[in-house]
Formats: structure tokens, sequence, C-alpha cells
């Protein structure tokens, strides 16, 4: 099938990439990757062939030895420039030679003080949503999938690590030889190369991080070989080989990144609690939603995201029981509809399936594909039973298994095997229509209901008792934060940071809510303490909000530049993006 991505500038009636070895030579002083790639095509081209870039150097291309003629079209902020490749002869391969922008904006090049260690530089990708064509041109759309070889350069002292299979890293030599050989789409591509040490963890896990936090990040993640078995047991065989894991720098831009093989993590999950382990079951389970069924744009990035924290909620149930399961639910039935007040219940961005043509990948990948989108798949397992429902999943992992997928072909495909779905269930109206539905079985908690009791007493001027609040387990401190008045009085920002015993616990997300709520109320001493933490947290889940606080409130408004001013050198050029738009936004 073949529709058009409005997110890239292929065609693909040209041909698609099947394959490409690449040669990538890392220059930490020049901040580029120098690369030689060799394409392969699923069928000769003839002509043209575009492909998607941002800010690439081309230096050379060839195919059988005659040399190819090549143009850049205009340059557009989000979709990058349209590289034209002229004078194909039904030929199915070609060569580039091309180097990466100090400004690409998948990489991040960091100077040694920016890491644990502070002795060597770290370099790390990002490439969701589309940021690959900054590192290679390429297809850039999800609905294209290659495997890849490559070969990397690195000064001996690092270490390179690619979400791909390690098939030599000789000791000292500075050259590193990786393999992918399922097919990937673009976005999934990821490299890093830092001062790097490595622990197992099971049979098939392992952790990567810089040698000052290995211990800690392989005390945190132990359990992952755990977290598989039940991942296999809802969703079917492991098809990737290895699951690791590589802890990188603060200024990672998210949680968590589901690169095969490799997932990718925020050093903020490291708490010594094992209380963030539901974020490496969402990135595992991206292994089979995502990785190996792929939304073929990312209009449909709600089949992505929404099923993969379906499948984390059923995990964690398995793993840490139904209570914490139904709380987690609640929370984000709260969330769900604070984001849906906040961007409008009736406004486009709210439905399941993004509407319209819109070329920017990112405004299209909204929270609420994870909340709306795993609520509309228990509505489908209400609607058939657990047991129904679980053998279904296992039949959609297999029959799209490595392919790409829209919302129409998955709801094709559910109409096939559970045609009742869609007698119990409004599904055009979850899938295309804004806001939520008026009736759906909403989560119960008895351990969200104990928060709304202390939150209720504290509307009537009764601040809670540490010991109230001492077990609470992290979603209820994250529940009740996200329910406090927006704006408190300052005496009591103070005491309930003691009271919840933030410091102690650890758990940077407390503080996120936390900042922003002081920002409001008009504590101002707090700020040097805020302004730290977004220098040195790039975390956007994380940092994001308090700048939103920032820019909403009068006294705090004039800081926001001036702060992101200060960060444009430390963050992920995607973290940047992001906070130069919503300071654009605001006026500020
Ligand atoms: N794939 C996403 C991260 C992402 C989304 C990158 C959109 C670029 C564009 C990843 O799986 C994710 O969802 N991470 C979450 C953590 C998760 C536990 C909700 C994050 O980073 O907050
Ligand atoms: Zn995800």
């Amino acid at each position: 099938m073949t529709f058009r991505d409005p997110t890239s500038y292929v065609d693909l009636t040209q041909g698609k990439i099947h394959h490409i070895d690449f040669h990538i030579q890392v220059d930490f002083a020049s901040r580029t990757l120098d690369i030689e790639a060799t394409y392969q095509m699923q069928e000769p081209i003839h002509g043209s062939l575009y492909l998607d870039t941002f800010k690439i150097e081309m230096e050379e291309a060839h195919v059988n030895g005659r040399k190819l003629e090549w143009e850049f079209d205009e340059n557009d902020e989000t979709l990058g420039q349209r590289l034209h490749l002229k004078g194909f002869e039904a030929d199915t391969s070609f060569i580039l030679k091309f180097r990466t922008s100090p400004e690409a904006r998948a990489l991040q090049w960091m100077n040694a003080s920016q890491t644990a260690g502070g002795k060597h530089p770290f370099l790390f990708s990002q490439c969701q949503a589309s940021n690959a064509r900054s590192i290679f041109p390429c297809q850039d759309t999800p609905s294209v999938r290659f495997t890849y070889s490559a070969e990397v350069e690195v000064p001996k002292e690092l270490t390179a690590v690619m979400a791909a299979e390690q098939a030599r890293g000789p000791e000292g030599s500075g050259l590193f030889i990786f393999n992918m050989p399922q097919p990937i789409p673009s976005y999934l591509f990821a490299i890093a190369v830092a001062n790097l040490a490595f622990r197992e963890l099971g049979p098939r896990t392992g952790i990567y991080a810089e040698p000052e936090l290995i211990d800690a990040a392989a005390w945190e993640f132990a359990e992952t070989e755990q977290t598989m078995v039940e991942a296999e047991k809802l969703l079917g065989p492991y098809l990737w080989g290895r699951y690791d894991m590589l802890v990188l720098p603060p200024s990672f831009p998210f949680g968590g990144m589901e690169n095969p093989r490799l997932t990718f993590l925020t050093p903020t999950a490291i708490i010594g609690t094992r209380g963030q382990a539901s974020l490496v079951t969402h990135e595992l389970a991206h292994a089979w939603t995502g990785n190996l069924v792929t939304n073929a744009t990312w209009q449909d990035f709600w089949l992505n995201e929404g099923w993969t924290t379906y499948a984390e909620t059923r995990i964690t149930e398995i793993l840490e029981g139904k209570d914490s399961a139904d709380l987690s639910a609640a929370y984000d039935e709260k969330r769900t509809y604070e984001i849906m007040n906040h961007v409008g219940m009736d406004s486009p961005a709210t439905c399941l399936k993004v509407p319209g043509d819109g070329t920017d990948a990112d405004s299209m990948t909204s929270q609420l594909a994870y909340t709306k989108g795993c609520f509309f798949l228990k509505e489908c397992e209400y609607a058939v039973g657990r047991e129904r429902f679980d053998d279904f999943i296992q039949k959609y992992m297999k029959n799209f298994q490595f392919q790409s997928l829209t919302t129409e072909g998955f709801l094709d495909f559910l109409n096939t095997h559970l045609p009742e779905v869609f007698e119990k269930v409004d599904v055009q109206t979850w899938i295309y229509k804004p806001g939520m539905p008026e009736t759906w079985h909403k989560p119960h908690s008895h351990l969200y209901d104990e928060v709304e009791k202390v939150l209720s007493d504290y509307k009537e001027g009764k601040l809670p008792t540490r010991e109230q609040v001492k077990d609470w387990h992290r979603h209820q401190i994250l529940s009740f934060l996200q329910d406090l008045p927006k704006a408190i009085p300052v005496e009591d920002c103070k005491q309930l940071e003691k009271v919840l015993e933030l410091e102690k616990r650890n758990d940077d997300y407390f503080y996120t809510y936390f900042y922003a709520i002081c920002i409001a109320s008009g504590y101002q001493e707090i700020m040097p303490q805020v302004e730290k933490f977004v220098e040195e947290i790039g975390r956007m889940l994380y940092i994001m909000p308090i700048m939103r606080a920032m820019v909403a409130t009068d006294w705090a408004r004039d800081r926001a530049r001036p702060l992101f001013e200060r960060v444009r050198e430390k963050h992920h050029p995607v973290t940047i993006g992001a906070m130069n738009a919503l300071l654009k936004k605001a006026g500020v």
C-alpha cells in the first residue's frame, strides 16, 4: 500500500530503500559524522529519487562507477530539504558520501563537563519523530523499513553503541561493527558514543552507563529479565535478540526511547527505589507495539503509544498488582481530562487519529495518544473479555510483524477478528471524534480515593500530616500534586515540601509538579532551585510544565527567556526546539 506521508518529502512510487551499509567516522572536534553509505533499493530506480535531509552536506553520489547529479530544494524548518538524486538507469544500488551538520537536530554533542565522569565527551542521537534525516538522507517516514549494517570509528578510549546487534567491538581499536538484520523504520536508527561500562542483568538483558553510574543503574533495572518474561506472555516471542539499555546524561529529552535492542534511558529514572520500573516496561513493550507493528504515519501515533501504554498497564498489573495498576489508571484519567481541557475538548488535537495534513510530526505526538489510546483498547477488552482480547493481541502482533500499519488497517483487522467490539464500543467516536465519549469504563482506585480525601481536607484548610502520606505510592503523590489547586499560599508550599518529603523521595517528577505550583503561587525565593533544575534536566516531560508555568505567571515571565538562553548550549536540539516554540507562542 502506498500513501502520502505529509511529514516527508519522499515519493514512494519511485521505489523504497531496502538496506543501507554505513561507514561512520565520529569527529568530536568538528561535531560531525562523516558518512559513506551504500543504499540498496527494493526495486530498480528510473530517473529520480527524492530523499529527506536536514542540513546534510553532500560530497559525492555515484552508482556503478557513474556519477549521479544531485540538487537540494529550498530548506523548510520542519521538513528540512528535499534531496533530488538524478540519473538512475534501472539501478538498485548507489553510494552517497556526506557529512552531518554540527546542528543536526538528532544529535547532541556534549562536552566532558556535561557527563557524570567529567573526563570524556558524549554523543547520542534521538531520531523520533523526524530527525533521522539530519543523520543520513533517507525516506524518513515510518512506512518504510530497511535493514542496515554499520562500521563506526570513534576515538580509541570511547565505546560506540547502536540500536543493533554488535558484531565486533575490538578492544582498544576504536572500530565498532554493527548489524541490524530486522527491518526498521528510520526513526528507530540510534547511535551513542561515550565512555561506557556494561553490566549483564540476565541472559538476554544488560545495561550500559558511564562507569560512575553503572552500579546504581544495574540495581535500579535488575528486574528487566522478569519484565521480558511477562511481556512475552502477553505479546508473543521477543524477536529482536538481546534487550539492552543505555543510560544517557540528564539532558536526554525523554524518559525513554525504544530504540530496538537498546532502549535509551534518562538518568532521572535512577532513584534508588526501582520505583520507575514501569518506564522500562513501557519501552520494552514497544519492542512489539511500535517496533514490530509500527504506525505507518505520525497521524497514527496512537497505534504506537496507545498500544504500548495498554501493554504497559497489563504487565505492570502482573508485576506490581492490581491496586497499583488501578491507581495509575485513575491518575491517567485525570491527566487526560486536564490536557483535553487545556487544548479544548473539541480540539482536533484530542482525536486519536490526528486529522489534517500537517508537516510537523512532533505536533502529532501528543500525550493523549497514550492515555486515550490505552482507554480505548481497554474498552475493546471489556467488550469481548480478557481471554478473547489476549488471543487477538497475539494474532495482531503475528499478522503485522515487521510491518507498518495505519489506523484504518488496524480497524479492518479488528473488525475481521472481533466484530462484536463494534457493537459495544463506539469505535468511530473514540478514533475520529475529539474529547472523550460520554460513557466508558472509568477507572476506580481506592488508593486514589485516599488521595481525594486528603485533598478535600486540604481545601477545607487542613494540611496533610506526614503520617498520612508517608507510605504513599509514587502515583498517589503525583495524583495529589496534580489535583492541588494551581496556586496555593507560599507558606503551604513550604509545608508540603516537608510533609511529602520530596527531597528524600528523590523523584524529579514530583518537583515538576511542585515547582509549577510554587511559581503560580508566587514563591519567588525558590526560583534559583527551579532554574538549576531546568538547566540540569532535559527531560521534556519534567521541564516543559515549569516553562509553561513561568510564561503564564507575571513575575516569572521575564525570567523565561534568559533561562532559555542559558540552557541553549546544554540541552538536546529537540528540547531546545520545543522550548523555543513555547516561548515564541507565549510571546516572550
Ligand atoms: N517513543 C516515546 C518517546 C517519543 C515520543 C519520542 C514521541 C519522540 C516523539 C517513548 O516510548 C515514550 O513514550 N517515553 C515516555 C515514557 C513513558 C513511560 C510514557 C517519556 O519519555 O516520557
Ligand atoms: Zn512510548
